[in-house]
């Protein structure tokens, strides 16, 4: 059987090395001084292929890595033996050995996580790097920042885990600036209040991608931030300033027209007919559909570019098949001809957000709601 990889493609995301490491330097370039970069590649980095991306990211020179659990840690650990791996997730009891094995630092928001991985690390005779996670507000993973500084004294008394950083996540960056400024106000006094810490040791970190909206212009405490969204090229929200760092979209999403047909006015369109065309119309099956990650709330709502002309999608998306009209693209459309779901065709463009948009989500879960049946396509391999 012939290899899936040289077969003629229906719908691909192409994914841009270069924008991703232009990015990078970029978002370095906007912060203060001194800031060190923590890259988020958790979810497949945000489905742009985790081992892809995290060699150009180190390439780029990111200082640590953080992901959601040990299968994403060791995909890393198999481009590097000792790049800082940081899980992001709670660690379960039966993954704790790994954490020794693989030298990878645990996010700690309970007494009980300390006693378990002080015992890992005395077990491994080196002690686990851990960074204390710190809730300010969030109400997910850390602990309580009231109850936070007994848990660091607990955490300097363990001679099995070694404190390399202390961190909190905003709830609301994106839409909530004075909540925001309000739990960095609780953590920076909370750590002000710790005895004994030593900054120059630890990351110490709050700001995702729209967070860096509000880190204040010295960096204050700060010394490092957790990138994910942004380094990809795609902005936190509609109108975050953050688009004065210039970054490019990484990511892009193309599949094809399989058919051109026309129809009479009058007739109901795909499953459900839930759209009854009002012109005789000329319409493009395309070769992808939600079976590839074009979500069916795009239904009736969301678009294409095919030479570059916005194609309204008609009816309920299937599949593997989604049906646009074709009627005002001038000139002949044939079969074979590349359709761009998301990215730039011919001066226009159809961005992650909007494409998100027409299904009431957000870039974050479009960029992890692209299939696996879908390639992906690596642009600009080699170094810039
Ligand atoms: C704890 C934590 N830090 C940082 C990030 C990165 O956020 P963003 O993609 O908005 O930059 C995430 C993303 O979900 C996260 O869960």
């Amino acid at each position: 059987m012939m290899p899936s990889a040289q077969l003629p493609r229906r719908c691909w995301a192409e994914i841009d090395l270069a924008a991703l490491e232009r990015n990078l330097k970029l978002i370095r370039a906007s912060l203060p001084p001194g800031i060190r970069y923590v890259a988020v590649v958790k979810a497949d980095a945000y489905g742009h292929g985790l081992p892809q991306t995290a060699a150009r990211l180190m390439h780029a020179g990111a200082d640590l890595f953080a992901v959601a659990n040990i299968a994403e840690a060791m995909a890393i650990r198999e481009l590097s033996a000792d790049w800082p791996i940081l899980l992001l997730s709670a660690v379960l009891p039966d993954e704790d050995k790994y954490l020794a094995e693989h030298a990878l630092a645990a996010t700690v928001s309970s007494a009980d996580e300390v006693q378990r991985f002080d015992a890992v690390g005395r077990a491994a005779g080196r002690p686990i790097d851990i960074h204390l996670k710190v809730d300010t507000g969030m109400g997910r993973l850390g602990v309580w920042h009231e109850q936070a500084a007994a848990l660091y004294a607990q955490i300097r008394a363990a001679s099995g885990v070694r404190l390399a950083g202390i961190f909190t996540h905003f709830a609301s960056a994106d839409e909530d600036p004075v909540f925001t400024a309000e739990q960095r106000r609780i953590f920076v006094a909370l750590l002000a209040q710790l005895p004994g810490l030593d900054p120059t040791s630890l990351f110490i970190h709050a700001d995702n991608s729209a967070g860096l909206e509000t880190t204040p212009g010295h960096g204050g405490v700060f010394n490092a931030a957790r990138v994910g969204l942004l380094q990809f090229g795609v902005l936190p929200h509609p109108n975050s300033l953050l688009a004065r760092v210039r970054t490019e979209p990484v990511f892009s999403f193309h599949t094809r027209v399989g058919l051109v047909k026309e129809l009479p006015a009058g007739t109901g369109v795909s499953y459900g007919r839930t759209h009854t065309l009002r012109r005789p119309t000329r319409v493009a099956i395309l070769t992808a559909g939600y079976g590839d990650g074009i979500a069916r709330a795009c239904s009736n709502r969301g678009a294409v570019l095919i030479h570059g002309r916005r194609c309204p999608i008609l009816g309920r998306v299937c599949m593997d098949q989604t049906i646009v009209d074709l009627t005002d693209v001038p000139g002949e459309v044939r079969c074979g001809e590349p359709v761009v779901l998301v990215g730039r065709q011919n001066g226009a463009e159809i961005s992650v957000a909007e494409f998100s948009a027409w299904s009431d989500t957000i870039p974050w879960e479009t960029l992890c709601s692209v299939t696996k049946r879908v390639p992906r396509l690596y642009r600009n391999a080699a170094g810039v």
